[in-house]
């Protein structure tokens, strides 16, 4: 492994795409490759061995082209296909993302927090573990959005059919106080304005994007792996579904 080989980030989609963002504000000088697995998307409602099988295509992919450490930039597959993949590939850096609970509990006294995600993800021992370890200090309500990574995989990020779509689903908590909303699945960051607008602005939303892109500089620091180039590195993306609609996605998803 190369201090110049690239940093390799997958998702199931496009969802992967805002830590990859938060990665390349981070840390400009590194190169990267993307892989989102559009044609398989969602992963959130398939099998726990559906997406284990997936991930472990997604990464000998990356690994085939080079690359020198692995984000999951996906909470689904983090939570089903990290530990294997660490078991695995030992000395490669293999970093992952799980939903931002804790400093959705911790912004303030006893808050009532929202945690979206996927239904695997939610469905899983280790979201158990994280919400029990706060459950004294806030009321978490878990909720599963399994119908929402399809608008974001069409290009929907905004408009009356999002909208609606959201009304729908936070319709148990209208009469609620929410103090926070934790955007649990990567793809949800790309629609955070809509999820905004859709609690009146009130609540503080929160996401793992950082808290990875500051975790995958710090295990290459350790390993002696980050990039000291001068020079802003280069992203080469790649997509399974294969289409120029797909590839326009992405980059819009980047720029924007
Ligand atoms: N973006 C993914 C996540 O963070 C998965 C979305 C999906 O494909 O269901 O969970």
């Amino acid at each position: 492994m190369n201090k110049n080989d690239p940093i390799a980030v997958f998702d199931s989609g496009v969802g992967g795409i805002s830590v990859l963002k938060e990665l390349m504000k981070l840390l400009p000088n590194e190169n990267y490759i993307y892989l989102g697995d559009s044609k398989n998307a969602p992963y959130g409602t398939k099998s726990a061995e559906e997406i284990i099988k997936l991930s472990n295509d997604d990464v000998t992919f990356l690994l085939e082209k080079g690359a020198k450490a692995i984000v999951i930039a996906c909470n689904t597959a983090t939570s089903v296909a990290a530990k294997g993949l660490r078991e695995k590939y030992p000395d490669i850096p293999i970093i992952g993302i799980e939903p931002a609970v804790k400093p959705a509990v911790l912004y303030k006294i006893h808050p009532t927090v929202i945690v979206m995600a996927t239904p695997l993800t939610l469905k899983q021992d280790k979201f158990d573990e994280l919400a029990r370890k706060y459950d004294n200090d806030a009321n978490i309500i878990a909720l599963p959005c399994p119908d929402l990574v399809k608008y974001i995989e069409r290009g929907i990020v905004e408009g009356p059919e999002l909208d609606k779509h959201l009304e729908e689903l936070f319709s148990p908590f209208r009469y609620l106080k929410v103090d926070s909303v934790v955007l649990g699945c990567t793809h949800y960051p790309h629609i955070k304005e809509a999820v905004n607008k859709a609690f009146g602005y009130r609540a503080t939303i929160f996401d793992g994007g950082s808290g990875t892109a500051r975790e995958t500089k710090r295990r290459l620091e350790e390993k002696g792996l980050l990039n000291d180039s001068a020079q802003k590195g280069e992203l080469r993306m790649f997509n399974t579904l294969g289409t120029q609609e797909i590839m326009d996605l992405s980059y819009f998803l980047l720029n924007r």
